[in-house]
């Protein structure tokens, strides 16, 4: 099987389904009735975003931005747009959909973009958190595991654009 080398296995694929089910079950209990948009930061957010949204049961939009804001195995402390979004958000409610929420650099210029757009209501859904680097306070409404200041790969992330198709999540070595 493709893994990376020096790597451990931190989450298995049979972990990460069951938390991704628990968090799109939420979702359509949270949002019965609303016009709800999920928007994926790309790229690292694709696998779980494809994931996520086939477990909520509701009449959805599924959008996307890519931003980029990491260097290799560290935070660049910028955030570069690379593909905007182009879909009107007013009287929509928002969930931003993350593959990691590391210092929160992306989620600040994120949340300060969406507020010029004028959504009905704007949550925020991550597969990952590290609180202990996080910059700010962030409200995480939906979390799928909160791990140390370490770096991960797989299901989704990547280090220099490899792993992002491993099963599972690996901590590795760089
Ligand atoms: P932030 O802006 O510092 O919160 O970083 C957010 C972005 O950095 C994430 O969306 C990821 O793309 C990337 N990132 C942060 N930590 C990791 C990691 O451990 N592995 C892979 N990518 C990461
Ligand atoms: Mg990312």
């Amino acid at each position: 099987m493709n893994e990376p080398k020096n790597s451990s296995i931190l989450f298995h694929e049979h972990a990460i389904k069951e938390v991704v089910a628990k968090i799109g079950l939420q979702i359509t209990t949270d949002y019965k009735g609303r016009s709800l948009v999920v928007l994926g930061v790309l790229k690292g957010s694709f696998v779980f975003l494809a994931d996520l949204i086939r477990h909520i049961d509701l009449d959805i939009e599924t959008e996307f931005i890519q931003l980029a804001s990491y260097d290799g195995a560290k935070s660049s402390g910028k955030v570069t747009l690379n593909a905007p979004l182009k879909t009107d958000l007013r009287n929509h409610h928002v969930i931003i959909v993350e593959d990691i929420i590391d210092t929160g650099t992306t989620l600040d210029y994120l949340l300060a973009m969406l507020k010029g757009k004028g959504p009905a209501s704007v949550r925020v859904c991550a597969f990952l958190s590290k609180p202990s680097v996080h910059k700010n306070r962030y409200t995480i409404d939906y979390q799928g595991f909160e791990i140390a200041n370490e770096f991960v790969v797989g299901y989704g992330l990547d280090y220099r654009g490899r792993y992002r198709n491993c099963r599972h999540v690996y901590q590795i070595k760089v």
